[in-house]
Parts: structure tokens; C-alpha cells; sequence
């Protein structure tokens, strides 16, 4: 049995996984959250929920204490366009409350799961097939965040024994909840309006290649990695893990398929697009597939008949 906490419960990530975990594990799952985010509905109605500021330590500590949290779920981050207008609020929320987090679970002996993106990858990169142990040096204060907190993690782990695992998340596209101001988010808001018959208006240029992922795959990979063998684990801070690549044009011309009146232009966002170019286009992925069995579900094609199919029953009602 866990008792799990999840921290930023009630973001784009957050609001499904910790549904999934209640499903999953039949101990206390916990959605932590800040004042003016509470959860609601069916994730405020089916479990316990508590306010954990990342950046209050003994909030993190009273409820690890009151549950008996033995694993954490650490979701607290600016995105990263966000965390570009805002670089010190994400250093505090980003590394200090990691630090903070890493503290409660060093004294008190949980398990964490922070996640890290493509975004911890810089212009010296790789930018095909990114290797698993590469250059990281990234220009944005969400991808420093990124690294720094990879590196945080590591030496809890090999000074202390804290138990640290992580994957680096591509751009996550899901119908639930719309995403909280990341570089990819325009693959997101396409579907919203290819359902809703209207024009796209995309902030990305054509021919800009990011690796996505869907989120049922995106929430398969943060259970599995903390559940992984830890005999097998060469690697833990943190895990490539992939699915799909493409650029505006390709996720166009699939929607296109679906809705062939659907219609795009782009009216570049210059923040966004200085970011995405700085960020890899695909990532390798073998050690998380030989180290814990990862694998994807979803491709492009699956997800967009998913998307659409999902957000038109929405926009019906
Ligand atoms: N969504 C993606 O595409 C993506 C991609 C790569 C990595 N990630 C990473 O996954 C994690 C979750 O991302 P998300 O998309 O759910 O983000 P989100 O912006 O949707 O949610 C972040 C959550 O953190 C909470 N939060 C903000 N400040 C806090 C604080 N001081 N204390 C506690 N909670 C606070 C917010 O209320 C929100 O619930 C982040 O670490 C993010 O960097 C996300």
C-alpha cells in the first residue's frame, strides 16, 4: 500500500494523475494545492486534499506526517514561457521547493518523483535522437530549474538513499485540463479549435520539430518509473522518454484528415519560438526502455482521433 502526496495537484498533469493514483493505490492519495487552485469536482470529491505551498516546508512535513505519505508526486513548476516572465518565482518554486521537498522526504524517508522536460536541453545539444547523457546547458530559467533539480536529485539519492526517480516529459497534449503555459501548448489549443470549427492561430513557425506525448502515455510513464525495479535502475534523475515528433504542419495536415475544412495560419510568438528552438527535436529513449520497460502507446494518428472524438462530445453538450 502507498500513501502518496501529490504537490501541484491540480494542474494540466496533476488533475489526472492523481485520479489515476486514487484508482491505482487504495491508501491515502493526497492532492496537495495552493490557495486560489483548489481542486474541484470529482478530484476534490474522491479524496483527501491539503494546502502544500512548495515553498513552506513544514506544509510539505504536516502533510506527509497526517498521511503518512511515503511517496511524493512533485508538481509544483512555472511553466516554461511563464518562468521566463517570472525567473526568480520559478527558482523558488522550482529548486527551492524541491529542496524543501527533498528535506521532508530525507527525515522522513518518502520516495519522490520530480519531473524534468526537454526543456532541460540547450542550443549545444544534440537536437536529433538527443542522447540520454548529453550536454545540458540550458538558456531559459524553467530548463536551469530542470537541470539543477536533476542534479538535486541525484545527490539525495547517492547521499542520502533518498529514493529520487524522474522522467523528462516532452509537451504533454490532453483534452482534461488545458495546459499552464509551456512552449508546446500550442498542440493542445490546435485540437481545441479544429473541435470547435474555428481558425488556428499558431505561435509556432512551421517546421519547428518538439517531441509530444499523450497524456495517458505521460501518466503510464510517472507510475511505472516509481514502481521500476531499483536493482535495474542505472539511471534516475532523469529518464528521456519519447513518443512522437513533429512540427506544426505535420499536426495540421492530421487534423486534416478529421476536419478538412479546418483551417491554420501563424502569427509567431517570439518567446516561444526562441525557446522551442533552443529545445531538442527527438529524444532517444532506449535507456528508459532498458532500464524499466518503457513504452509508448500513442502516436500521432491514435491521438488525434482520441483528441477530436473526446473534445467534440465536450463541445456537443
Ligand atoms: N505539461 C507539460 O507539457 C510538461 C512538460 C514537461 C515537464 N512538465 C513538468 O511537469 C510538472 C507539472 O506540470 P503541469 O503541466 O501540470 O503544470 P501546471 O502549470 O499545469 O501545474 C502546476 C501546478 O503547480 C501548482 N503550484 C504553483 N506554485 C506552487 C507552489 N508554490 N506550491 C505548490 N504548488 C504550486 C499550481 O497550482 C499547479 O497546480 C512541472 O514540473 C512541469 O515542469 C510538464
Amino acid at each position: 500500500m502507498k500513501n502518496i502526496l501529490i504537490i501541484g495537484s491540480t494542474g494540466q498533469i496533476g488533475s489526472e494523475l492523481t485520479m489515476l493514483l486514487r484508482k491505482n493505490y487504495t491508501g491515502n492519495v493526497v492532492a496537495g494545492y495552493i490557495p486560489g487552485a483548489e481542486p474541484k469536482g470529482e478530484l476534490k470529491e474522491s479524496g483527501p486534499s491539503a494546502i502544500v505551498d512548495i515553498t513552506n516546508s513544514q506544509q510539505i512535513a504536516d502533510a506527509v506526517t497526517k498521511y503518512q505519505v511515503d511517496t511524493i508526486y512533485n508538481l509544483a513548476a512555472l511553466l516554461s514561457a511563464v518562468a521566463e516572465n517570472k525567473p526568480q518565482l520559478a527558482w523558488k518554486i522550482g529548486l527551492g521547493g524541491l529542496f524543501n521537498t527533498l528535506e521532508v522526504a530525507r527525515e522522513k524517508n518518502c520516495a519522490v518523483f520530480t519531473p524534468s522536460s526537454i526543456g532541460s536541453f540547450g542550443p549545444g545539444t544534440p537536437k536529433d535522437k538527443t542522447p540520454q547523457d548529453t550536454i545540458q546547458r540550458p538558456k531559459t530559467m524553467y530548463g536551469v530549474t530542470k537541470v539543477s533539480g536533476e542534479l538535486l536529485s541525484d545527490y539525495y539519492f547517492t547521499r542520502f538513499g533518498v529514493d529520487t526517480r524522474s522522467v523528462r516529459f516532452p509537451g504533454l497534449i490532453s483534452y482534461v485540463t488545458p495546459p499552464g503555459g509551456g512552449t508546446t501548448d500550442y498542440a493542445v489549443d490546435i485540437y481545441y479549435s479544429a473541435a470547435k470549427g474555428e481558425k488556428f492561430v499558431c505561435p509556432i513557425a512551421a517546421g519547428t520539430y518538439m517531441d509530444m506525448m499523450y497524456m495517458p502515455d505521460a501518466l503510464r510513464a510517472a507510475i511505472e518509473i516509481m514502481e521500476a525495479d531499483p536493482a535495474r535502475l542505472v539511471h534516475r534523475n532523469s529518464f528521456n522518454i519519447a513518443s512522437m515528433s513533429f512540427e506544426p504542419e505535420t499536426i495540421y495536415q492530421n487534423i486534416r484528415k478529421y476536419v478538412p475544412g479546418f483551417e491554420m495560419e501563424y502569427q509567431v510568438d517570439p518567446l516561444r519560438q526562441a525557446i522551442a528552438d533552443s529545445w531538442p527535436n527527438s529524444l532517444d529513449d532506449t535507456c528508459a526502455r532498458e532500464e524499466w520497460d518503457w513504452k509508448p502507446e500513442y502516436d500521432l494518428e491514435a491521438m488525434t482521433k482520441d483528441m477530436l472524438a473526446k473534445l467534440k462530445q465536450r463541445f456537443a453538450h
